[in-house]
């Protein structure tokens, strides 16, 4: 009888065993909380499709991000719901629109001890739900979007945050958006790309998460999922045009990306692990078909291991939670 030379069990007998060769541990410091705030409410607004997610009221929100900067996590990442949408996504310019003010309350809340990062894009804020303007014939208009976010850019890093992240996909944001900032003298205002964002089914509970009001879909602007080698291009174009970091998203189905992306990216690189994704995981622990505490920190786990030095997650704070206590 002939016996296995090599045994990988030995160093898996205890719990001490396998987190003396852990090669990779979770830490509050890589994960960033994306939050939403809506205009107009008094109370916090349950988002169905999001159990455990809300829509904050200005006051909640600062409660959470002062929360956030407790537990030890990187970031938060802001997302405005405004009362009033038109064509052009005008309310996003407003110092005093429902995201800027998030951001310089979020930053009065808790100063510099967590980074106070925002959305760039238009969806929210247009009353076609497209992330641009729309042209005469209804195409999302490239280069008159970019003329936008430019202006967005400069108002959200008045209003105080650290990064910001246009995540809109219109070709050349990250060039007009660094451009804005620094004639601004914001040179000291980061830029974290969305550089692969891929058309994806599972954006869909976020819809409701900001009242979206999309009819058809982003596919002229975000990636095909059928296409991973195009995403270098886009990382690259990203870096070309001053990016300090890198985001692929979604994440759970775009691990491949991760790691691609991982292996020749000189900057950080960010995944977001997105709402259909915190929603399939917590539906499935509701109906007790997995364990919702393992398969959340798997996932997360997952998304690390492919290579992202941070994760954006709605589970942040409860993951911070635990991994106090461990
Ligand atoms: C667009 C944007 C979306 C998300 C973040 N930014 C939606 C979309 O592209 O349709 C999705 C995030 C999530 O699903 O958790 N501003």
């Amino acid at each position: 009888m002939s016996f296995p030379h090599h045994r990988p069990r030995r160093l898996r007998q205890t719990p001490a065993l396998r987190r003396l060769v852990a090669e990779h541990r979770l830490h509050p410091a890589e994960l960033i909380l994306p939050a939403f705030i809506r205009e107009g409410l008094s109370e916090p607004s349950p988002i169905q499709s999001m159990p455990g997610v809300v829509q904050h009221t200005s006051e909640t929100l600062k409660r959470a991000a002062a929360e956030a900067a407790e537990l030890g996590l990187g970031g938060i990442m802001l997302f405005g719901v405004p009362e009033e949408r038109d064509a052009n996504g005008t309310a996003s310019l407003d110092p005093d629109g429902v995201l800027n003010s998030a951001i310089r309350d979020v930053r009065a809340e808790v100063g510099d001890s967590l980074v106070v990062m925002s959305d760039v894009c238009l969806d929210e804020f247009t009353d076609h739900g497209h992330c641009g303007v729309l042209d005469a014939q209804g195409r999302v208009d490239n280069d008159a979007t970019l003329e936008i976010y430019a202006q967005m850019a400069v108002a959200q890093a008045e209003a105080g945050a650290h990064v910001l992240g246009p995540s809109g996909m219109m070709d050349g944001q990250v060039a007009v958006i660094r451009q804005a900032l620094d004639t601004a003298g914001r040179q000291d205002v980061a830029v974290l790309a969305y550089a692969a964002k891929y058309a994806s089914a599972f954006y869909g509970p976020f819809r409701e998460a900001v009242d979206s009001q999309l009819k058809g879909d982003r596919r002229t602007y975000q990636m095909d999922a059928a296409n991973r080698r195009e995403a270098l291009l886009e990382v690259e174009l990203d870096l070309e045009e001053g990016a300090d970091m890198v985001m692929v998203k979604p994440a759970m189905s775009y691990l491949d990306i991760l790691a691609d992306v991982a292996a020749m990216s000189p900057v950080p690189v960010a995944a977001y692990q997105i709402s259909g994704e915190y929603a399939m995981i917590e539906a499935a622990a509701a109906n007790g078909w997995i364990d919702r505490k393992s398969a959340i920190v798997e996932s997360v786990l997952g998304i690390r291991r492919a290579g992202a030095n941070m994760v954006l997650t709605y589970w942040a704070p409860e993951m911070a939670r635990w991994l106090r206590e461990a």
